[in-house]
């Protein structure tokens, strides 16, 4: 600790004296505004490693994907941020075709993966995909003996009366994780049936978090006895010892084109370039797995982490990423979400 401590208070000398002996160089290379929608142990090393690669001073702030949409549409009139780095692509989709972000053709697309590149034509060069991974669910395996509830396996599995009140999910207003899953839903059940077994899950449900990821946190600690999130959450608790099981639901599930956009008016763009350039690069991707991040990276040279849920195993639907992430089916299906699911009683 008090070793920390005397680094870090040496490294802000260090700055400190570097910035006063080449003020006009610290001038020139400016600064950016970025909002990260990953998890905040992989937002900092990125930030870090950009800072250090090109000199730019990063501020970053830490939201979820509909959090960061909202944040953005809030401020239209005098952005704040520069780029929106991370989060489902639903939101990225919505702020596209709403006008919020900016077209951009990055010289790193050549060597990205069909879906990313997908993601990109489909909103006429507003949004991009980094990384991609698939929807399930994880439980506390010593939980679930103790309490002597039998394993799930499928997403019906989730309405047993015996799991009342013990499965997490995000909510979908903030969450893109959560929207992720009532998309899911209603393209592998039909609409009707999504909405009637949402709201039969409900009874089971404990708490809507903001952010997607932390009923992963919560299985892992004992605090929930199920938990849905993407699969590669749950990936990084159990890596990190959870008595966790990761579960691709039986019926099918659905997945994320985890995205990048530029936010319109920013007011460093030149600096946002070079940040979503950067972030497509092989060597900028490969610092989600050392961040025990373990999607599956957009560009082809950036090496698949071993972690990695398979996709090629997971009974993956054919997401419909174009409808689901319009911003008319996206505001009605959460309108819909909290009229008929959330303010239900338990
Ligand atoms: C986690 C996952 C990401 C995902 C993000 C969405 O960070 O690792 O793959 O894009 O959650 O966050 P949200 O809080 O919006 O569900």
């Amino acid at each position: 600790m008090t070793r920390n401590l005397t680094l870090s208070a040496l490294g802000g000398l260090f700055v400190g004296t570097a910035v006063l002996a080449f003020p006009s160089m610290a001038q020139a290379q400016g600064q950016l505004t970025v909002y990260c929608s990953v998890q905040e142990e992989w937002c900092r090393p990125m930030v870090e490693a950009f800072e250090k690669d090109t000199g730019i001073k990063v501020s970053m702030t830490r939201k979820s994907s509909g959090e960061t949409y909202a944040q953005i549409k809030a401020e239209a009139s005098n952005p704040k941020g520069d780029v929106w780095w991370g989060g489902t692509g639903d939101p990225h989709m919505q702020a596209a075709e709403e006008g919020l972000t900016e077209e951009y053709k990055s010289p790193n697309m050549a060597n990205l993966q069909d879906w990313a590149v997908k993601q990109w034509s489909q909103t006429k060069g507003r949004t991009i995909g980094i990384y991609s991974g698939a929807l399930g669910f994880a439980y506390n395996t010593k939980l679930i003996a103790s309490k002597g509830i039998p394993e799930p396996k499928c997403w019906a599995d989730l309405l047993d009366p015996k799991l009342k009140d013990e499965v997490q999910v995000a909510d979908p207003n903030s969450s893109g994780t959560s929207y992720t899953m009532l998309a899911t839903l209603v393209q592998l059940m039909g609409e009707d049936k999504a909405f009637d077994y949402m709201k039969k899950l409900h009874k089971n449900i404990n708490q809507y978090t903001k952010s997607g990821a932390a009923p992963a946190k919560a299985t892992s600690l004992g605090e929930t006895t199920v938990g849905i999130a993407f699969l590669h959450d749950h990936v990084t608790m159990i890596v990190e010892g959870a008595p966790m099981k990761a579960v691709a639901p039986c019926e099918g599930t659905g997945y994320e084109i985890g995205s990048m956009s530029i936010i319109k008016g920013a007011k460093n763009l030149e600096n946002a370039k070079k940040w979503y350039d950067w972030a497509l690069t092989p060597k900028a991707q490969a610092m989600a797995a050392a961040a025990r991040s373990y999607q599956v990276p957009s560009n082809k040279d950036t090496p698949i982490p071993p972690q990695s849920p398979k996709m090629a195993d997971i009974k993956l639907i054919d997401f419909d990423f174009a409808k689901y992430g319009s911003s008319a089916e996206r505001k009605r299906l959460l309108a819909k979400w909290d009229a008929e699911v959330k303010n239900q009683p338990k």
